[in-house]
Formats: structure tokens, sequence, C-alpha cells
């Protein structure tokens, strides 16, 4: 079994009287595709913001590739190679996907050289064509990122989180909103993608999770319900509980786990 990549020990985030994560200790291995699901609110986007820096835990500590990064702030963080995306979607919209994914490059390697030397463009040039690539997206690289479909959008915001060689890609909810045509085909790039970084992705759809996940999170009220195989979470009778009311999760619960 491979160490863990990340592992967050007791991280616990108030927000006034309410606890939005709850003593999470969660070790994630290497070379898996975890994910992480729960119901709105079960404070999954606030798990990555302590992960990424972008809030201090009040208490609990997180460790990348046993390093202690706690309290480290997001662009420290981010030097070290954990990358994320955001639920809202944010790209430059008046530029090309390629400018985008250019500037986003350009500006992860100011911080090591203050200086651009030529070749530095062409090395940029060749990581972005690899990038493209990587998402599916060379024949939209003139494109207008305002221009794109959603679907689009989501690959590009991937893109951008991807060109600086993360080791680590924190999704948030990537597939939301997506076409199911667009969706069959993010799916596809991710599952590439997870053999090339290590992926945390946080998503809703039931039937994505569970087609893509090697190991699932469960997630209520900011603390861990349960973590398993995708057959052991469709089986587990408090994450079956936990949804009920969802009908339609209800029914994919009961397919998977009579798969
Ligand atoms: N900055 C903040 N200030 C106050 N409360 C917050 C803040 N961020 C999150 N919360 C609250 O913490 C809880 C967890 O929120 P979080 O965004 O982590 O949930 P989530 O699991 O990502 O939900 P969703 O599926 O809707 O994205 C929610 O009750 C939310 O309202
Ligand atoms: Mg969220």
């Amino acid at each position: 079994m491979s160490d863990p990549v990340l592992r967050t020990e007791n991280l616990t985030k108030r927000f006034g009287g309410l606890t939005a994560t709850d003593n999470l200790s969660l070790s994630l291995r290497g070379g898996r595709l975890q994910a992480v699901i729960g119901p709105n609110g079960a404070g999954k986007t606030t798990f990555f913001n302590l992960i990424s820096g972008l809030l201090k835990p009040d208490s609990g500590r997180v460790f990348f590739r046993d390093r202690d990064i706690t309290g480290l702030r997001p662009h420290e963080i981010s030097r070290l190679g954990i990358k994320r995306t955001m639920q809202i979607k944010s790209v430059f919209n008046q530029i090309s996907v390629m400018e985008n994914l250019w500037i986003t490059r350009q500006a992860s390697q100011r911080f090591l050289h203050p200086f651009r030397p030529a070749s530095r463009d062409r090395a940029t040039r060749e990581r972005v064509e690899q990038v493209l690539e990587q998402i599916g997206m060379t024949a939209l690289a003139h494109r207008i990122a305002g221009t794109l479909s959603y679907g689009d959008v989501a690959m590009l915001e991937i893109g951008m989180a991807l060109i600086s060689e993360p080791k680590l890609l924190l999704l948030d909810e990537p597939i939301c909103g997506m076409s199911p045509a667009e969706t069959e085909r993010a799916v596809a790039k991710i599952r590439e993608l997870a053999r090339q970084v290590d992926i945390v992705i946080i998503e809703h759809d039931m039937e994505v999770v569970f087609g893509l996940a090697d190991d699932i999170t469960v997630l209520a009220q900011g603390a861990i319900l349960a973590t398993g195989s995708p057959e052991e979470i469709s089986n587990h009778e408090r994450v079956r509980e936990a949804y009920l009311g969802r009908p339609e999760d209800e029914d994919y619960l009961e397919e998977a786990a009579d798969a």
C-alpha cells in the first residue's frame, strides 16, 4: 500500500456556532482517485479550503507528503504542488483558451524566476500545447474563453490547474452543470489525468463518482460518515440513510448495491 500523499489530522473549522469540519482525519493514498461526497453544506469545499490554505483550521493539522503544511499561505501551498479548481468557475473571459493557460503558467513561475529568458517562452509554448492535448481542447486553442460552453470552461479550469505540473489536484465539482455528453468526455479525461497526478474530486453526481473513484469518503455535517470502495459505500447503511430523500441518488445506490 502506498504512503499517503495527503493526510489531515483532526481538522476542525468553525464559523460562529457552526462546525463546518469536525475533527476530520483523512488519509489520501497516492495513485488512487479519491472522491469526497456528501450532501450540500457537508463541509466538502471547506475541507479543500483548509488544505489549500484559503482557510486556517481552528485545530488540527494538514500534511502533504509528510510535510506539515498547516497554516501556510495559499501561494506557498500552491508552490509545493497542490492545485485546485473552484466550485464557481473562474477563467479570464476576454482572452483565448491558449492565453488563459499561458498567463497561468507564467504567473506560477514568476516566484521562481524574476527575469524571463527567451528560452522560457518556448518551454511555455510546449507546456501549453501539452495541456491543451491533455484536456482535449487543442482545436479550441484560439477561442475566446467567454464564448466556450460550460463544460469547456470547466475543462479549461482543470487545464489551468494542471499547467504548472501539480503533484496533487483538488477538483471541486468539475462536472456540475455539464451536459451528459460533456460529462462523459470530462470523466474520460479525468480518468486519464489520474494516471499522471493524484486527484481528489468533490462531486455530486453519484453515477460519476461511482464510475470514477477508487476510494470514496462521505462527509455529513462536517464529519466522516464512511470511507471505502464504491462497493462498500453503496452498501453502507448510514450512507444510504444520509441520502434518503434524494430519490435520484437512492435509486442509484440501489442499483450500485445490486450490481
Ligand atoms: N466563509 C464562511 N462563513 C460562514 N459559513 C460558511 C463559510 N463557508 C462555508 N460555510 C458554511 O459551512 C458549511 C459547509 O460549507 P461547505 O461550502 O464546505 O459545504 P459543501 O459540502 O461544499 O456544500 P455544497 O455541496 O453545497 O458545495 C455550510 O453550512 C456553509 O454555509
Ligand atoms: Mg462545495
